[in-house]
């Protein structure tokens, strides 16, 4: 059947990894900037393996040059959530590609996203510092944070290439956000071993990990991660499409939450992986046979891990009961 109009809840989007290619080329156009180089010929995000998506991710965010560009972006990235019924998402967003880590840019920026606007969909932000950029530009994108955290921005977070340095060279970072009041979530066990994960839930104390699917390997690491109730935003389409694993079917999800891991699931960058919330329900039914009670479920546990207000988490609950 089709899930599209069931309600759903998205915890791992990150906002300029959610431009459509056709909204990234207009922009371009309108700047006269050159970036043919990161499309192919049907006019799709181009790239072989992680590294190459990172760079083609990296210079599409090229073309999302002012606040009103993130503001045109967001406001494009609500409207496919409302297509597809996702009633509540959480974006990572970057000071890095909004004014350089600058906080009176990075405020600029942040009052333009906010501006955006689509009836029966919230979202909140998670402000991320990208791995690869090293821990001193993360310190930076922490200050930021730290700054600007209010009921919109609920959370500070970690992507980029998860075999650059070890978790604990960004633990100032992460301390200057959780001191601010942040929640706090990184990438871990996407590319990296169990090992990965270990050091980014001790060194960095988060409660949520960006994917976290290589713990499947570690039977200790999954029988920790379901006592503590650290939960996991897994995005099996990109895992797929990115090699991570070869198909759904043999992607771990199933076997983490059937071992008490709590799980969400999310499409990361969804035109990058050619995926939305729609087809994650459709792909998870096919290869696990999971129904309205596992989506029901999977929607709970995100509610739960959501880390807006309870007054924000009163009104999802009640948009996933009509
Ligand atoms: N992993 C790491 N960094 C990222 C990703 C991802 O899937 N998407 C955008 N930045
Ligand atoms: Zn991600």
């Amino acid at each position: 059947m089709s899930w599209k109009s069931f309600p759903k809840i998205e915890l791992h989007l990150h906002l300029e990894g959610a431009a459509d290619p056709a909204f990234i080329r207009g922009l371009a156009k309108e700047k006269s900037i050159d970036l043919q180089k990161i499309f192919d010929e049907n006019g799709n995000y181009k790239y072989d393996g992680f590294g190459e998506f990172l760079s083609t991710y990296e210079a599409a965010t090229q073309a999302l040059q002012s606040p009103n560009d993130f503001k045109r972006l967001t406001q494009s990235v609500l409207e496919n959530l409302a297509e597809h019924n996702v009633v509540y998402a959480e974006a990572f967003i970057s000071p890095d590609f909004c004014g350089g880590r600058d906080l009176g840019a990075w405020r600029e920026y942040l009052a333009a996203m906010q501006e955006a606007h689509v009836a029966g969909v919230t979202l909140k932000g998670i402000v991320t510092c990208i791995r690869h950029f090293g821990p001193e530009k993360a310190r930076e994108t922490a200050k930021c944070a730290a700054e600007t955290a209010s009921d919109w921005i609920v959370g500070f977070g970690m992507g980029g290439a998860e075999d650059v340095g070890r978790a604990t060279d960004f633990a100032y970072a992460f301390d200057i956000a959780r001191e601010a009041g942040l929640r706090l979530t990184s990438h871990a066990g996407e590319w990296g071993g169990s090992q990965s994960v270990w050091e980014t839930v001790n060194d960095l104390k988060v409660e949520r990990i960006g994917h976290g699917v290589h713990s499947i390997n570690d039977l200790n690491l999954v029988r920790y991660l379901a006592e503590t109730g650290i939960v996991l935003e897994v995005n099996p389409g990109s895992n797929v499409a990115l090699g991570v694993f070869h198909s759904f079917a043999e992607h771990p999800i199933a076997k983490l939450r059937d071992a008490g891991v709590k799980v969400t699931v999310s499409t990361d960058d969804p035109p990058f992986f050619h995926t939305t919330m729609t087809r994650e329900f459709e792909e998870l039914e096919r290869a696990f046979g999971w129904g309205s009670d596992d989506f029901k479920r999977l929607n709970q546990t995100a509610l739960e891990a959501a880390f807006c207000d309870a007054t924000t988490k009163e009104i999802i609950s009640k948009r996933l009961d009509t």
